[in-house]
């Protein structure tokens, strides 16, 4: 009896010499069987920034790999993405003409609304993600109506249900609210099941910083706003209370996946979301991210695949389900 106490009471505080955790990381095989994170393609979502014309392929210079593209020239693109094993895309639109009423976001003949169209005529099996915002859409570039200098809510939210709607028409399987206006959730899931989109579920930025690292992002989608700043829709880097907040509010609201925005800082939040809820989580790897890997790779100071394969990891590993990344193609080439 004494020895079976022992025996339990050594395996309980066993350590050093007995424990050795090099054992399972003698060979590829046995590190790949005890593996716990895996990056998995159909987890990831690739970006597209979509403009009017024929033809149109301009390179975003702090994106490099990454175009704002004509749909014709995209066609193409989704093409060689799907054929090396992506699943799912998210769209962003430049129109031709901004105004104060973001019509490009919601009519029936808006960039995003056609691209989204062309794509799912093509490859039906595809996931095409709307990210629902008004910015691009804005002469003044922030993500709601505008008056006095002020971003308003309230009237802000049927111009976002309106967009939810017209993208759901036009074939987008997924809504991907990222303004950060409150009750936005709530307003565009009345209006897509009003609409018969009951459904087309809601992919909901909820927790969305105001953040430095969407610098690029603004140039690839000439969003930038022309006065001020989105501090005060967009959250506060400090806060992270605040933050499980907006995802609670967003799930009480409809959403099905709440997302964590940027990735690379907010790793604790993704893990911290991944203990508050049992909804997926996605996370996205944004433009400040992805630039800063590319420059070090193109100044040859770091192994590219090597990082973007640990950061994917390191995301995954946190909690994130989806991962919004621009390196999806390149991941794509790599592991298949
Ligand atoms: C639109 C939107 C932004 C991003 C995604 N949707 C920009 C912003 O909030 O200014 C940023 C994505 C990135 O940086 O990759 N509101």
């Amino acid at each position: 009896m004494t020895t079976v106490t022992s025996e339990n009471t050594s395996r309980a505080t066993a350590t050093f010499p007995q424990v050795r955790l090099r054992r399972l990381r003698s060979t590829a095989t046995l590190r790949s069987a005890v593996r716990e994170s895996h990056i998995r393609l159909e987890k990831l979502i690739y970006p597209l920034f979509v403009v009017e014309g024929k033809q149109v392929q301009r390179p975003i210079k702090s994106m490099p790999g990454i175009y704002q593209q004509s749909v014709d020239v995209m066609l193409k693109e989704v093409d060689e993405v799907a054929s090396a094993g992506l699943k799912s895309l998210i769209l962003f639109g430049i129109p031709e003409d901004k105004d104060s009423e973001a019509t490009g976001a919601w009519s029936t003949d808006g960039i995003v609304q056609q691209a989204t169209r062309a794509i799912k005529q093509r490859f039906p099996e595809l996931i095409v993600v709307a990210d629902t915002c008004l910015c691009e859409y804005m002469s003044h570039g922030h993500c709601g109506i505008v008056s006095d200098g002020q971003i308003l809510n309230d009237p802000s939210l049927a111009v976002l249900a309106k967009t939810a709607v017209s993208q759901a028409a036009a074939g987008a399987d997924i809504i991907a609210p990222s303004d950060m206006m409150d009750g936005r959730i709530a307003a565009i899931r009345e209006a897509l099941d009003t609409a018969g989109f009951e459904n087309t579920p809601i992919m909901a930025y909820s927790a969305k910083f105001a953040s430095a690292f969407y610098g690029p992002f603004r140039e690839a989608a000439q969003s930038a706003p022309q006065f001020g700043d989105r501090t005060t829709y967009q959250m506060d880097p400090a806060n992270s209370r605040e933050a499980l907040r907006e995802i609670e509010l967003d799930i009480s609201e409809g959403a099905d996946i709440v997302m964590v925005k940027p990735a690379l800082p907010y790793l604790d939040l993704i893990s911290q979301a991944r203990a508050l809820t049992k909804l997926p989580i996605a996370a996205y790897n944004v433009s400040g991210e992805y630039c800063m890997v590319k420059a070090a790779a193109a100044n040859g100071w770091i192994d590219e695949r090597r990082v973007v394969l640990e950061i994917l990891t390191g995301i995954v590993r946190a909690g994130a389900d989806l991962i919004i990344t621009y390196h999806a193609r390149d991941v794509a080439r790599w592991l298949s």
